[in-house]
């Protein structure tokens, strides 16, 4: 049910007419399959003018090949296309006229309308949906954060990434298991005992409390430097967890406690859920397994101490499976944990939303997955490398150095939201003071610009965060977009009446509404897209073209100047024209939905 499906209704026509106008062409050209998929199906243009067809098929390149002229050509195989597209059944609606050197194909568009608006209104919010992903099961695990450390913008990225992911997955059917994997284990935290004991007073459990283990921890870094016997007695209190000390132990809960409560309350603002959580320490009794299997399967050495494997990678340093000191390491933990998820879940795919500056770990662990799959020669079915991956992405700049003094340099992802919040508040204040639910509001727009800004850009660039540019209300913002979606509902609510079933839908037939129901048709393409190449921008930038067609239609003037307003006295117009306004709401209040973000009603 979208423009694909006319694309290959033409691009069957247009090879079987070929066929028939040229007998040889396949000497030329070979196989009539790729033919079709190659030299029709994907030379496909969109025409800069819209009145020359939905889509053409250039024909310069087959001039040389059947030694004629483009025109000619056209001339020859247009008739027979649009013939074959009229045997078909039932009848394509797409038609073919030759122009110059164009193959033209237009769209019967009061079918089309009927077709893509009826299917939009008819589905709602399932609109998009597919089983492709039915039977498969897909894990994602995305923000990660670090106990005992603040929530810093720097696991925002992956935690909004990770997020949408899960949704598109989900819409596609698939079964989605959203991973929380927070660093809760090493030696960070023998310091941190050292530093509570010595140095933590009844304050510290009270206010920030994150923000005071934090300073405990800096001051640990501050004082070891006078007296490295600290580091000695940190060493110890790790030792001491590690043989689960109870007393070790009643503080690390704690810790984590604490970590966990603050970051319940960060997920809950953003709105961002998961299947499961585990930390790394969950992994300390199953690395064991995985470093004999290594062992075994002798791809293991010793270097300087420590135990490795050689990637015979020269980009890669060797995989560091155990220092000298016996402590095992992130690697050798990620290993157990990819063995512990299939175990568990027989995962088609396994994604793993962490920043582009641990791709060399990840690289390592995948190199490691494979002298292991090599080695054993496992069948193709167990073989884990080829189905895990590292979800990259880019860093995010922060203009604004006010927000990162609070505590040392890490910018707090709380702090940031807040002001966002404020900001917007301050803003519906003095614009649309009447609002009623202005605090929530508020919260859903602010909100909604930072989560919007890491997804603005295709995952692997970077990001600058810049405040004027994350909430303005006519830029490239989840602002903009949830601008756009209150201002349909105000014309839903204006109109006040269903949109019916019997649309006269060929009264819609404005350049500029034409091109939102084709935007319109392009959703289910670009959700799977965004699930292939694990990249929620192609459902941002989706939306922001959506949100820009649909502008054009709500801004078009008639011939004497005045807007041509969608709710008229013409009662048929007006019906029409309101069931494009629902289709367009309910794709982008979806869309807004797979990013991770509210779509208020009313702003
Ligand atoms: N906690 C880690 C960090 O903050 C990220 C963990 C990424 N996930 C993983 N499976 N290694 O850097």
């Amino acid at each position: 049910m979208a423009l694909e499906i006319y694309k290959e209704a033409f691009a069957i026509a247009a090879a079987a007419a070929f066929r028939e106008s040229y007998p040889d062409i396949h000497r030329e050209v070979g196989d009539a399959e790729v033919f079709q998929r190659q030299f029709v199906y994907a030379a496909l243009e969109k025409p800069k003018d819209p009145r020359m067809g939905r889509f053409a098929l250039p024909v310069f390149k087959f001039a040389k090949l059947l030694k004629e002229s483009p025109p000619a050509i056209v001339g020859r195989v247009a008739p027979v296309i649009d013939r074959h597209l009229r045997a078909m059944t039932p009848p394509s609606p797409v038609h073919c006229t030759g122009t110059g050197a164009f193959l033209n194909a237009g769209i019967d568009s009061a079918s089309l309308l009927k077709q893509a608006l009826g299917a939009i209104l008819d589905s709602a919010v399932a609109y998009g949906a597919s089983s492709i992903g039915s039977g498969k099961t897909v894990l994602v695990e995305y923000s990660s954060p670090n106990i005992a450390k603040p929530f810093g913008v720097g696991h925002l990225r992956s935690t909004v990434i990770g997020n949408s992911l899960r949704r598109i997955f989900k819409k596609l059917g698939y079964n989605v298991v959203g991973i929380n994997y927070p660093g809760d284990w090493g030696t960070q935290f023998g310091k941190m005992i050292v530093a509570y004991r010595l140095w933590s007073t009844p304050e510290t459990l009270r206010g920030d409390v994150v923000a005071n283990l934090l300073e405990l921890y800096v001051r640990f870094h501050t004082e070891a430097e006078k007296h490295p016997e600290l580091e000695d007695q940190a060493r110890a209190a790790f030792k001491s967890l590690e043989s689960a000390e109870p007393e070790a132990v009643r503080l690390w809960e704690e810790f984590k406690q604490i970590s966990h409560a603050e970051f319940d309350r960060i997920y809950g603002i953003l709105g961002v859920e998961f299947d499961l959580v585990y930390g790394e320490s969950f992994l300390n009794d199953k690395m064991e397994a995985v470093i004999s299997r290594l062992e075994k399967d002798g791809l293991t050495s010793m270097s300087r101490g420590a135990l490795v494997v050689e990637l015979d990678d020269p980009n890669l340093p060797p995989a560091l499976l155990k220092k000298q000191d016996g402590a095992t390491l992130y690697l050798t933990r990620d290993l157990a944990g990819a063995f512990w998820r299939w175990a568990e879940y027989r995962f088609d795919l396994s994604l793993y939303v962490v920043g582009s500056s641990q791709a060399d770990h990840f690289r390592q662990m995948l190199k490691v997955l494979e002298l292991l799959e090599q080695k054993e020669q496992l069948p193709d079915m167990e073989r884990l490398s080829s189905r895990i991956k590292h979800v990259d992405f880019g860093w995010i700049k922060f203009g604004d150095k006010s927000m990162s003094t609070r505590r040392g340099n890490i910018i707090i992802l709380e702090d940031v939201l807040d002001r966002a919040v404020a900001l917007v508040k301050q803003r519906i204040m003095e614009k649309n003071p009447d609002l009623a639910e202005i605090d929530k509001t508020a919260s859903i727009i602010g909100v909604g610009a930072v989560i919007f800004t890491q997804l603005s850009a295709r995952r692997q660039r970077d990001v600058n965060f810049v405040w004027e540019d994350v909430l303005n209300f006519d830029g490239e913002t989840g602002p903009y977009l949830q601008y756009t979606h209150a201002r349909l509902c105000s014309l839903e609510r204006n109109y006040n009446k269903p949109v019916g079933s019997d649309i006269d839908f060929s009264l819609l037939d404005h350049e500029e509404e034409i091109r939102v129901v084709e935007a319109l048709l392009e959703f289910p393409a670009i959700v799977a897209d965004a699930a292939a190449q694990y990249e929620p921008y192609y459902v941002s930038s989706y939306l922001l073209r959506l949100a820009a067609a649909f502008n054009k239609v709500y801004q078009r003037k008639d011939e004497a100047g005045r807007i041509d307003k969608i709710i008229s006295d013409n009662a048929e117009l007006s019906a029409a024209r309101m069931a494009l306004v629902k289709a367009v709401r309910t794709v982008l209040k979806e869309g807004l939905y797979l990013l991770g973000l509210g779509a208020p009603e009313e702003m």
